[in-house]
């Protein structure tokens, strides 16, 4: 899963390149490349490592003024991350350049057929592939979409592709299958990107592209056709955020902007979800009351922190809605045969809306004739314009690669969703569902509060920056809290760490403690019961030489530890959306204190668009 950016317009292509770049570098940072078309010929300049790399490469070797471009950042997939696999990738004769995200499944297949007509490759990606099959194609017929047409046809897997040809001054062509790519219209310019945050400093105006399709821009034009050629009509959509809300803001990294924007992202979650009788409403998951009582399962699908975030989401839908509720890795669901039938609602979790596995769950599911609404960040996104609904979440573009205020709100919006049935189905009493409501309205002050108390976390990262291993321990709603910890740990800070049900302790993970090892308890709220089992958890570690540091309510008096960290009362179901913010701040603060890049840690990217 890669970034790829087009402009063809009135100005020099490379700083629009570059802007859009810099903006999609959360889709992949291992390469970048750019190629711009200038007297009909095609300069290219591409280097191994982050953007900068390459910004450093262009001042000293500029690229020719050209009104029409391509760029590419990369997260590699077939080679590894050198100057030549590096996008865009050249046709042999320097005709057509092209930039590619996705997989192409067959590439071996029409490597060897070329090699066999005499093609040399450079590279050893599957998109030069692409890149030569073009040039074929537009020698034979002259016409840059033709040949994309024609070329998409013989291609296997996901992909979303742009073209610049050297006779065709003026033209960008793009075209998709299961990767995201969506058109930018300005004012005598055009742009083509995986997302609009790379157009957003200048359009706000932008055009889906549907699967299997393929777009020809101008500077004044745009074209949209399937791979047969048939025009196809296309949806033009107002981006509704603004190019600020994806930059820092004076803040020394997305991830620490997007932590502290989090009271915002939820009380943003959370507007608008009550109708004029003060009746919890979601009309956009496009079920029917009949519908939704008709429900006989719930199972909810996501990856990562999404995958975290469903597991906590279980314990409330089903709580309220007494439904059983299944939670499952989409990368597992449908490799299963998971029991669906057309009484199941299925949930699919995604920030980004484009994860492949996520995706592809998704379609089995509907094949089997289930119900999908989706949970999502990003508007128009492949997952939830796959599905029969979807609940947007509002927490405004998350950069940084480590999930945090999508995290919160995608467990918000499930709640919603577990309320909502629970409503309907006459469940819950509408003065039930409002306290509820009330509660997760106080949520955005509380988070507040905790944040502006956070510096303890910076000490303790100083203090554990070097333990071997960090474990996490929770119980009931505060075992996803637990794994999501270790998760983040993982991610920025590149140390050994695991989350455990703390009741599983004595079956095995217990052999792990020794003296010091760090270990953060999840404590629940005073007011559950398994309170005073998680106190005797802590005990026994203790006993045996860990270094507990508990997560513990503001009221809790039982934890009389100096080193308990505080956070706000809540009640049980809500504590893991509290519990959750240290756990963001120590990983946040160990990777930095361990010198790493917290917003783009190694090997990964923030949307993983590859099974
Ligand atoms: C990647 C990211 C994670 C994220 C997961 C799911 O692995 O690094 O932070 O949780 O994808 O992403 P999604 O966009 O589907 O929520």
């Amino acid at each position: 899963m890669c970034g790829i950016v087009g402009y063809v317009g009135k100005s020099d292509a490379t700083p629009a390149l570059l802007t859009g770049l810099a903006r999609l570098e959360y889709r992949g940072y291992d390469s970048a490349g750019i190629s711009v078309l200038a007297n009909e010929k095609i300069s290219t300049l591409k280097r191994a490592g982050k953007l900068s790399v390459l910004v450093d490469a262009l001042r000293e070797h500029p690229l020719p003024q050209g009104r029409v471009g391509i760029g590419h950042t990369r997260w590699a997939t077939h080679g590894s991350p050198v100057d030549r696999n590096a996008h865009p990738h050249m046709d042999p004769d320097d005709q057509i350049a092209i930039i590619h995200n996705g997989i192409i499944e067959n590439y071996q297949l029409l490597k060897s057929e070329l090699e066999r007509a005499g093609h040399y490759f450079i590279s050893d990606t599957d998109s030069e592939v692409v890149a030569h099959l073009l040039g074929i194609e537009y020698k034979a017929s002259g016409d840059l979409t033709t040949s994309m047409q024609r070329v998409c046809q013989r291609l296997h897997g996901n992909f979303s592709l742009v073209a610049i040809a050297t006779s065709s001054p003026d033209v960008l062509v793009g075209a998709r299958r299961n990767s995201p790519l969506v058109v930018g219209l300005g004012h005598g310019e055009n742009f083509l990107a995986s997302d609009v945050a790379a157009f957003i400093s200048f359009t706000k105006r932008a055009l889906e592209i549907g699967q299997n399709q393929v777009v020809t821009l101008t500077s004044q034009s745009h074209l949209i056709t399937d791979f047969a050629g048939v025009v196809q009509s296309a949806r033009e959509f107002e981006v509704t955020w603004d190019a600020g809300a994806a930059e820092k803001n004076g803040f020394p990294h997305f991830m620490a902007k997007e932590i502290m924007e989090q009271p915002k992202s939820l009380a943003d979650c959370l507007l608008g979800r009550l109708d004029e009788r003060e009746h919890l409403m979601l009309n956009e998951i496009r079920l029917s009351d009949d519908e939704i009582r008709d429900i006989e399962k719930v199972i909810i699908i996501g990856c990562g922190s999404a995958f975290h975030a469903g597991m906590i989401a279980k314990y409330g839908i089903e709580h309220w809605s007494r439904l059983p509720v299944e939670v499952e890795l989409a990368s597992e669901f449908r490799y299963r045969d998971p029991i669906i039938t057309r009484s199941t609602l299925v949930i699919a979790i995604s920030q980004s809306g484009e994860t492949m596995d996520t995706l592809m769950a998704l379609r089995h599911a509907r094949d089997q004739r289930a119900k999908v609404i989706s949970i999502c960040n990003t508007h128009g996104a492949s997952i939830p314009r796959e599905s029969d609904g979807v609940i947007y979440t509002q927490a405004g573009p998350e950069i940084a690669v480590a999930s945090t205020k999508a995290f919160l709100t995608q467990i918000v919006a499930a709640y919603l969703v577990g309320l909502y049935i629970a409503q309907v189905r006459g469940l819950k009493f509408i003065d039930e569902v409002r306290d509820i409501l009330d509660e997760l309205g106080e949520l955005p002050e509380k988070i507040e509060r905790y944040l502006e108390t956070s510096e303890r976390l910076k000490e303790l990262a100083l203090e554990f920056k070097s333990a071997q291993s960090i474990l996490f321990l929770g119980r009931h709603v505060g075992f996803p809290v637990a794994l999501e910890g270790a998760l983040k740990l993982k991610e920025l800070a590149y140390m050994h760490a695991e989350g455990f049900a703390a009741g599983e302790l004595k079956h095995g993970p217990i052999a792990l403690i020794e003296e010091g090892t760090p270990v953060l308890v999840i404590m629940p709220s005073p007011n559950s019961p398994l309170h005073d089992k998680m106190v005797s958890n802590v005990q026994e570690i203790e006993a045996r030489g860990a270094r507990a540091i508990i997560i513990a309510a503001e009221s809790d008096s039982s934890i009389t530890s100096l080193r308990a960290i505080r956070i706000p009362d809540s009640s049980v179901l809500f504590q893991p959306i509290l519990a959750v913010l240290p756990l963001q701040l120590f990983a946040y603060e160990s990777a930095l204190v361990r010198g790493y890049d917290v917003d783009q840690p190694r090997n990964l990217a923030k949307s993983v668009t590859v099974e």
